[in-house]
């Protein structure tokens, strides 16, 4: 089978040298890929992240959200899976400045504009593809949260996870699905996840085909 994975932050520059991110490691989405290609066909399309790409794995690197949209969009109708585990920034600086901005006394006030949601797109463009999603949440209202996005996003599954998962070795959490079934999980560790969201997505392509 072929599988999609995305992975780690994205970059959002404001200059040349400066961007808004997040924390996100990119760990939960290499785990995913290491333990996928020992079965499946893998392309592993991920923001800037310091971690060793697993051989055989098919790498394209990439810095911000609508550079991810293009490489995903681009392999899209040729997977049977993609999981989106990438902590894709919301929003981008409205413009990026050349070189590097000056400093004055003054306040400064940055324009931001939101970024494409890469995952709902996929969502609207699906066919058979089945689509698994992560939702990082911290509110108390946080599994009727990721139940939302599962379904305004048109997936197949999601993994409900807080924002202690981020650069952690292990998370807790849970995994929804289309038919509207929760199961709990955690603390695991991400490639005891990797390998029970490798089985659903397996179960799912092939109860599809
Ligand atoms: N996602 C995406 N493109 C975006 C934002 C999110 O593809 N611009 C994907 C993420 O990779 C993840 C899922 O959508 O698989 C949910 O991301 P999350 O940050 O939890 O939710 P958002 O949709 O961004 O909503 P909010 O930030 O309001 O919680």
């Amino acid at each position: 089978m072929r599988f999609l994975v995305t992975a780690g932050p994205t970059r959002e520059h404001i200059d040349e040298v400066r961007f808004l991110s997040n924390a996100s490691s990119g760990r939960m989405g290499f785990a995913l890929a290491q333990v996928l290609c020992r079965k499946h066909d893998v392309t592993l399309v991920a923001g800037p992240v310091s971690l060793s790409v697993p051989p055989k794995v098919d790498f394209v690197g990439v810095t911000n959200a609508r550079q991810m949209r293009a490489e995903v969009l681009r392999r899209f109708a040729a997977q049977h899976c993609v999981m989106m585990t990438a902590a894709v920034a919301d929003y981008r600086p409205a413009r990026r400045l050349r070189g590097k901005r000056r400093k004055s006394a003054e306040p400064l006030t940055l324009e931001l504009v939101p970024n494409p949601d890469i995952l709902a797109e996929l969502g609207r463009r699906k066919r058979a593809q089945v689509l698994i999603g992560f939702a990082l949440e911290s509110s108390a209202d946080s599994l009727a949260a990721a139940r939302r996005k599962l379904k305004e996003k048109n997936l197949d599954a999601i993994v409900l996870n807080t924002v202690e998962a981020m650069g952690a070795e292990r998370l807790r959490g849970a995994l929804l699905l289309a038919d509207g079934s929760v199961e709990t999980f955690g603390p695991l560790k991400k490639e005891a996840l990797a390998r029970r969201l490798e089985r659903l997505a397996c179960r799912l392509v092939r109860e599809r085909s």
